[in-house]
């Protein structure tokens, strides 16, 4: 395990990708700030003094488009020993929520050449992010917005990856519970959910997660699972 810090860089998921060749497994980059964090579908990550990390994995690649979900397990156990007193969940497939309001985003990128070659798990947690904009402050919320002071983000971060780093190997050894917990926390559960299929808006309740990572989604007619993309209690959800 490496770590390396940087103040101020472009995206520690850009530079994993850049130079993961000469990298070793489980390195992992952490920033201050970054000038052009990536969101997942596109979009940009804005921070505020929050915990900004991503995690190069380059052996054992088994069942990889699940570690968002295995990551998003290991940071909600880490979260849950300092809050008590509020709900922690998973938003299926990896933002984790805090109540109603998003605390940390999860961005999963592969490299490939001609099979995956090495993957990237970015995290982005608010930490001690104070002043959302109108738009942000009814979906996102921060540690010290919830805990009421400033948090030491580098102890936060070394608990993150010492529980993810035991809660890979259980995984690699196919005896992690993770899919059981998430379950347990399961933020859409039961919740009404709208996804696009086959160019078609749907409706459907989310019922659960299933043991490959997929959501299922209960609609009139069928059980319908979708193992990627993004689900939105308003807005709409894509699927290739
Ligand atoms: C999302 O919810 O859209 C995912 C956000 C992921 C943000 C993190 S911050 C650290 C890493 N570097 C990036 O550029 N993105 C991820």
């Amino acid at each position: 395990m490496k770590y390396i810090f940087f103040d101020t860089i472009n995206s520690t998921n850009t530079y994993l990708k850049n130079n993961y060749e000469k990298l070793e497994h489980f390195t992992i980059v952490c920033a201050n700030h970054q000038t052009s964090g990536k969101g997942r579908l596109g979009r940009i990550w804005i921070d505020n003094d929050d915990l900004l990390f991503s995690i190069l994995l380059k052996d054992n690649l088994k069942n990889y488009p699940n570690y968002s979900l295995l990551i998003a397990y290991s940071i909600m156990k880490v979260l849950k020993k300092r809050i008590t007193n509020h709900k922690i969940s998973i938003k299926w497939p990896n933002d984790i929520m805090i109540d109603d309001k998003k605390i940390c985003g999860i961005l999963l990128e592969g490299i490939s050449k001609e099979k995956t070659v090495c993957v990237v798990i970015g995290c982005g947690i608010n930490v001690n992010s104070e002043n959302f904009s109108d738009e942000l402050r009814v979906k996102a919320t921060s540690l010290k917005n919830i805990l009421n002071k400033k948090i030491e983000k580098l102890e936060l971060l070394e608990e993150i990856i010492n529980q993810f780093n035991k809660d890979y190997q259980e995984f690699l050894s196919d005896k992690s519970p993770y899919i059981e917990e998430i379950n347990n926390n399961f933020y859409l559960k039961d919740k009404e959910v709208i996804f696009v299929l086959k160019e078609k808006n749907c409706t459907g309740i989310a019922s659960k997660v299933n043991s490959n990572g997929e959501i299922v989604i209960k609609t009139e007619n069928e059980d319908i699972k979708l193992s990627s993309g993004e689900i939105s209690l308003e807005s709409v959800y894509k699927v290739k």
